[in-house]
């Protein structure tokens, strides 16, 4: 059996108190959701947000976590913390993270440690740079970052891929099909010796959805979803990505 779809948006760092209008929008407009649908906003967010969607369909994460469970890091955020606000999934190693906070394979495998430990499911990113699909380099760039971000104990349950070639987050610019459907069999098959129910590990895409071309992604194999960047700050675009999801 496919595993559960689930579209995940990616609010970053947009969004305020009056921004959750948009989650009574969704809620409102996508009550019982055939897909997972799962928001990550700002962490200052998540306790507001956890009143608003209480009891409904929408789940919440983080966009970051710290590999520590407690202790002396300074703006940094704990899983557990995470969790006790209402998160259940923690968006980990975005490759804005990877370039912004130098975060190696290794950091972000520390940190899925981390967010499993607290109960969290990590969604971890990969993606290859415009210059490294120019040079083909894609599908070692992915396979290596598989290898290195995926902790030990990673199952289907508590872990998430997402494919973000970093060429298409916030351009406009999205692979083509058979670009996208090859970078996904290969993590499905690269996952087979690290996950034991890799089957069923949701793989998202994720890179410029727009509510015009999630259709024809969401029909590619191995596609499980998406994460969404821009796309999911308005529930007007969000829900239109939440129904080709469903449909799919
Ligand atoms: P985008 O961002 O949808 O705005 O391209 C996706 C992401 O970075 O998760």
């Amino acid at each position: 059996m496919a595993p559960r779809k689930l579209a995940a948006g990616n609010w970053k760092m947009n969004g305020d108190l009056a921004a959750l209008a948009e989650i009574d929008a969704l809620v409102a407009a996508h009550p019982a959701p055939g897909c997972e649908v799962l928001i990550c906003p700002p962490a200052v967010l998540l306790h507001p947000m956890k009143a608003r969607v209480d009891g409904g369909a929408i789940a919440l994460g983080g966009q970051d976590c710290h590999a520590k469970a407690s202790g002396a890091h300074t703006g940094d955020i704990a899983a557990a913390q995470l969790k006790g606000v209402g998160a259940s999934y923690v968006i980990l190693g975005h490759s804005e993270r990877r370039a912004d906070h130098g975060e190696t394979d290794a950091v972000v495998a520390a940190k899925a440690a981390a967010a499993h430990a607290a109960g969290l499911t990590a969604i971890i990113c990969v993606g290859e740079t415009e210059a490294q699909r120019d040079r083909e380099e894609t599908l070692t760039v992915i396979a290596s970052q598989l290898d290195g971000s995926i902790p030990e104990g990673a199952t289907a349950a508590n872990t998430v891929i997402a494919y973000e070639p970093v060429w298409a987050i916030g351009t406009g610019r999205t692979p083509t099909n058979d670009q996208i459907a090859e970078v996904h069999a290969l993590m499905r098959e690269r996952l087979a010796g690290k996950v034991g129910d890799a089957s069923q590990v949701r793989l998202l895409y994720g890179g410029s959805v727009k509510p015009d071309n999630a259709a024809q992604i969401f029909a590619l194999p191995h596609v499980d979803g998406a994460l969404v960047g821009g796309a999911s700050l308005k529930a007007a675009d969000f829900g239109r990505i939440i129904a080709a999801l469903d449909a799919a």
